[in-house]
């Protein structure tokens, strides 16, 4: 059976100045998912967007919002990222008090939920909540900033964390994504995708591709990720 690969542009790296054309420009490219990258100063040293800039892209696109939070707390703003219109919720398992009910206040609200592993966090976190999971997000850098370099390790992790979703969706019937964030580019993509996972957010690597006025411009990034996923 054909594995089936999604692509999600990390618009953290995106020109701000001009959001929604980036963003139709990168779906329109072949890209299928926007991740959406929120940073609160606290859980992490940067600062970004929040709900009313996912309000604001909503009617840009229907391609999926998969809103990362790097926040701390997560259960006051997760309301706001669900009337906002995002599809995923993931946050860190550190950042929230009790991560069963956020879980549970993600799905409880119409959106799918995940849970997000920095490189030196267990994946045990999972043992109890599967059932309340849609995605497992894995960091390949330490985050807070784009353009970091992709952590080797993560490749184990990612074997680790394949093996657990197999598992459970063998058992269940359920299916789970499992995607990976930072430093991923044309030329790692393939040894990523062998090591399990199936959604790739890619920042510098889309966006920094071309800033000419192009509407085609980040074809031939995607293009290029496909390629390398096609080898996997
Ligand atoms: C890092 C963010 C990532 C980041 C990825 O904290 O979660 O989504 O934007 O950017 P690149 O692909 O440049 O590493
Ligand atoms: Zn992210």
């Amino acid at each position: 059976m054909e594995k089936t690969f999604r692509i999600a542009p990390s618009i953290l790296s995106a020109n701000f100045a001009k959001l929604g054309e980036e963003i139709t420009d990168v779906i329109t490219s072949g890209a299928d998912i926007v991740h959406f990258d929120v940073m609160d100063n606290h859980y992490v040293p940067n600062l970004t967007i929040g709900p009313l800039v996912c309000d604001a892209i909503r009617p840009v696109t229907d391609a999926i919002i998969d809103v990362h939070l790097m926040i701390e707390p997560v259960d006051r703003i997760i309301p706001d990222f669900a009337k906002a219109g995002a599809d995923i919720i993931t946050f860190h398992p550190e950042a929230s008090n009790h991560i069963d009910r956020s879980l549970s206040m993600v799905r409880d609200l119409g959106c799918k939920s995940g849970l997000v592993f920095n490189p030196a966090t267990s994946l045990d976190y999972l043992d109890h909540v599967m059932d309340k999971i849609d995605m497992v997000l894995l960091m390949s850098v330490n985050p807070g900033f784009g353009g970091q370099k992709f952590i080797p390790e993560t490749l184990n992790k990612l074997r680790l964390a394949r093996k657990k979703i197999d598992a459970y969706t063998e058992k269940t019937g359920k299916e789970i994504w499992l995607e990976v964030d930072g430093g991923v580019n044309a030329d790692n993509i393939t040894e990523i995708a062998q090591a399990g996972a199936d959604t790739f957010v890619a920042g510098s690597a889309v966006f920094g591709a071309s800033n000419d006025k192009d509407p085609n411009k980040y074809d031939s990034i995607i293009s290029a990720l496909r390629a390398s996923l096609a080898k996997a």
